[in-house]
């Protein structure tokens, strides 16, 4: 094989400008052509980073595309990353990778006749903060881990996405949304789910858009929109998960792990950086020294402050994978069973009884120092 692979990208919308503005920092990728519904935002994108635009039949038939990225809403991703495979090319999606388990079962059967690699985000717990709360947890640092907590929650969305209505439907809301940066990590930490149980609701059936151009349109909630949910690991951890939009502050932190000999404190798994703390039996709470991780190091500025951005780490770590035929990271068994705990997490809301996992999956190997600049042109 080629020391690179020929990218396509179907969907132009917001996430498309960081694919292709960050491609670019990664070895075996070469960003080839864009496509989209509409053709104007294939054509503007196109434009804006110097490659072709096409439309979606001739990009699945472009024979210099090796992988195409599905950076389409969700709804939408099951058909697009069907029709990539059927073309005979390696998928490479956003998240979640089909909104049921049934439609990700379907990819993985066509996937395997078709002999093709699927991939999905979330890639950012390959980012130089989680590799190094992953490489203090390997090393035992805080014992056996027993239980957590995440909260991932928010106001919601409609007050900064231009087009927010696919976050409210079937396929979004902050479970499918953002669960999958928590579920992705806590896979990388723990490794699979066993069972899941929660309870479901929303606090109202319409929500109102303020973000431009959309300001003042009311958009329907068909989906839950407040989650609390319950996840035990074949590990034996169990931890709690609570994803809303119906919270306008919290004073929770994002991501806590409890282990047998100590605590570890894990930033926001939507992000590469960050600072990770730790506390042993001795109960203080102190910063891990930071460490020289390509993935952790600041390269954006943010209202915030300056961030560490890496998106496209996992397209790359696949990309590499299928040149050097090893395993990717942000593989397809590890992505179905992250649908699986989501789709069974809404199901038990529905339910309201525990619901056993279907799927499994093997930790990803870690990304140290050496194995993250392997990635980087
Ligand atoms: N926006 C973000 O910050 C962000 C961050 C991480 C992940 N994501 C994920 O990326 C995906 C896209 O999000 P976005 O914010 O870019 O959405 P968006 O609505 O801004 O863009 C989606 C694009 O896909 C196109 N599209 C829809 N259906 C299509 C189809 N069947 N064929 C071809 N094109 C189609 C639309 O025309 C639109 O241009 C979602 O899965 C989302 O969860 C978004």
């Amino acid at each position: 094989m080629s020391n690179d692979l020929g990218v396509g990208i179907i969907g132009c919308g917001n996430i498309s400008m960081t694919y292709l503005k960050l491609a670019p920092l990664f070895r075996g990728l070469r960003l080839v052509a864009c496509a989209d519904l509409n053709d104007e935002a294939a054509a503007a994108r196109a434009a804006e980073y110097g490659i072709r635009a096409q439309s979606i039949p001739d990009l699945l038939a472009n024979s210099e595309i090796d992988v195409v990225v599905n950076l389409t809403i969700p709804a939408a991703h099951f058909i697009v990353s069907r029709a990539i495979l059927d073309a005979g090319k390696h998928v490479y999606s956003e998240k979640p990778l089909a909104i049921t388990l049934e439609d990700g079962k379907a990819l993985q059967a066509l996937a395997s006749d078709k002999g093709l690699k699927v991939g999905c985000a979330p890639d950012t717990f390959l980012g130089g903060a989680h590799q190094l709360a992953r490489k203090y947890i390997d090393e035992g640092g805080v014992g056996r881990i027993t239980s957590g907590t995440c909260h991932v929650m928010s106001p919601g969305m409609e007050m900064w996405h231009p087009n927010p209505g696919f976050f409210f439907i079937e396929g979004g809301g902050p479970i499918l949304d953002l669960a999958p940066y928590y579920i992705a990590n806590l896979i990388n930490f723990l490794g699979p789910v066993k069972r899941v149980a929660s309870l479901t609701s929303m606090a109202s059936p319409t929500r109102t858009v303020t973000s431009e151009p959309l300001n003042g349109q009311v958009i329907p909630v068909e989906t839950p929109t407040n989650i609390h949910a319950l996840l035990e690991f074949l590990s034996g951890a169990t931890i709690t998960l609570s994803a809303s939009w119906d919270v306008w502050s919290h004073r929770h932190a994002n991501m806590e792990l409890y282990g047998t000999e100590g605590s570890i404190f894990v930033p926001d798994p939507n992000f590469f950086g960050g600072t990770v703390e730790v506390s042993g039996r001795a109960k203080e709470i102190t910063p891990l020294e930071p460490w020289d991780h390509p993935f952790g190091v600041a390269n954006q500025e943010h209202p915030q402050g300056p961030r560490a951005n890496y998106r496209t780490a996992g397209l790359a770590d696949m990309a590499m994978s299928l040149i050097e035929g090893r395993e990717a990271r942000c593989s397809l068994d590890r992505t179905l069973h992250a649908v699986d705990v989501m789709t069974s997490i809404l199901k038990s809301g529905e339910e309201g009884r525990f619901v056993e996992m279907t799927t499994t999956c093997t930790q990803p190997a870690a990304l140290g120092i050496d194995e993250a600049l392997a990635l980087l042109r």
